[in-house]
């Protein structure tokens, strides 16, 4: 999806131009691919942009960084300010943020440790990434003969750069397929995520969402359909789910920050159908609650102004 730009990016605790947000060719991670990232989105609402739970994607960050034993040279709460102030520089009602910490330039090799530790913030304006109609019709899936990397070869836990060629080759062979996304397989065999998004099926009256020990991510917007599910009453559970489960499905749909709330209207060809009740009673309330209208859950809305 093509990038519109915006005015600033911060770099390192500087808001730089748009065109001057550049790096060195010999950047260690766009080498190794060794570097974590977030997705997060500010929605308009009343009181100007919000950004959705952005405590929760900082600390996600940090986790990330952990993992992979990358020391970011921030502390959250600078992270959570700075993301306001990209947001609030920009000047958009809406958009993507992405913040990148990457190793940079001045080491090469394996060992990653001796490495300068860079971080930016990206915002743009950006539709929802399945798209509108996905959004209200649903979208065509196929599970990819490409599996969940394994957690002993590359943690699914962190947001790593590199991590994200497992998604790329599933998403290009669905993509090629015909089909709108995949959804991969952990090497156990059990159903794990989507390429970008938390996976959920409605099972008599029950959401169900794999664990992280099928190779999900723990996912900030799967949290936040937890939460609505309990305020709806809707019973919701985290367990295992072969391929099989997903044909059966009563309602399917995933979530991200990317895609936000979308209906699965088929898998490998065996219909869903059209969006049930329970997806849609949970996106009505999600997007009501990220656009501010709900004070039950105005703590996920982080005004940039504030
Ligand atoms: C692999 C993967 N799974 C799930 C998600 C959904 O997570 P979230 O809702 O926090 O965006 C993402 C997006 O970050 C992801 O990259």
């Amino acid at each position: 999806m093509p990038i519109e730009k915006a005015d600033k990016i911060w770099m390192n605790g500087d808001l730089v131009d748009w065109d001057d947000a550049t790096i060195h060719v010999l950047t260690h991670t766009l080498h190794y691919g060794n570097g974590v990232f977030e997705g997060i989105r500010a929605y308009e609402t009343d009181s100007g942009p919000a950004v959705f739970r952005l405590r929760p994607h900082i600390e996600r960050f940090f986790r990330s960084a952990k993992i992979l034993f990358i020391d970011i040279p921030w502390t959250v709460d600078q992270l959570v300010q700075a993301v306001k102030d990209t947001v609030r520089v920009n000047d958009l009602p809406s958009c993507y943020i992405r913040p990148l910490a990457y190793l940079g330039y001045g080491e090469m090799g394996l060992n990653p440790i001796p490495c300068d530790v860079d971080v930016s913030i990206a915002t743009w304006p950006w539709g929802s990434y399945l798209g509108q109609d996905g959004i209200k019709n649903g979208v065509r899936m196929m599970i990819s003969s490409w599996q969940r990397h394994d957690a002993n070869a590359m943690p699914p836990a962190a947001k790593g750069c590199g991590h994200y060629i497992n998604s790329q080759m599933a998403k290009v062979q669905a993509i090629k397929a015909g089909y709108d996304e995949a959804i991969l397989l952990s090497p156990q065999g059990n159903v794990s995520e989507c390429t970008g998004e938390n996976l959920f099926i409605v099972s008599g009256g029950t959401i169900i969402t794999p664990p992280t020990s099928a190779g999900a991510l723990e996912g900030i917007t799967q949290d936040a359909v937890h939460r609505i599910a309990d305020d709806l009453g809707i019973p919701y559970v985290q367990g295992n789910l072969l391929r099989s489960d997903l044909y059966t499905a009563d309602e399917a749909f995933l979530s991200g920050t990317a895609a936000e709330i979308v209906p699965i209207r088929s898998v490998d060809e065996r219909d869903i159908g059209d969006p049930g009740p329970i997806t849609r009673a949970v996106q009505d309330v999600f997007f009501e609650a990220v656009r501010g209208k709900r004070p039950e859950y105005a703590e996920w809305n982080e005004h940039v102004d504030a």
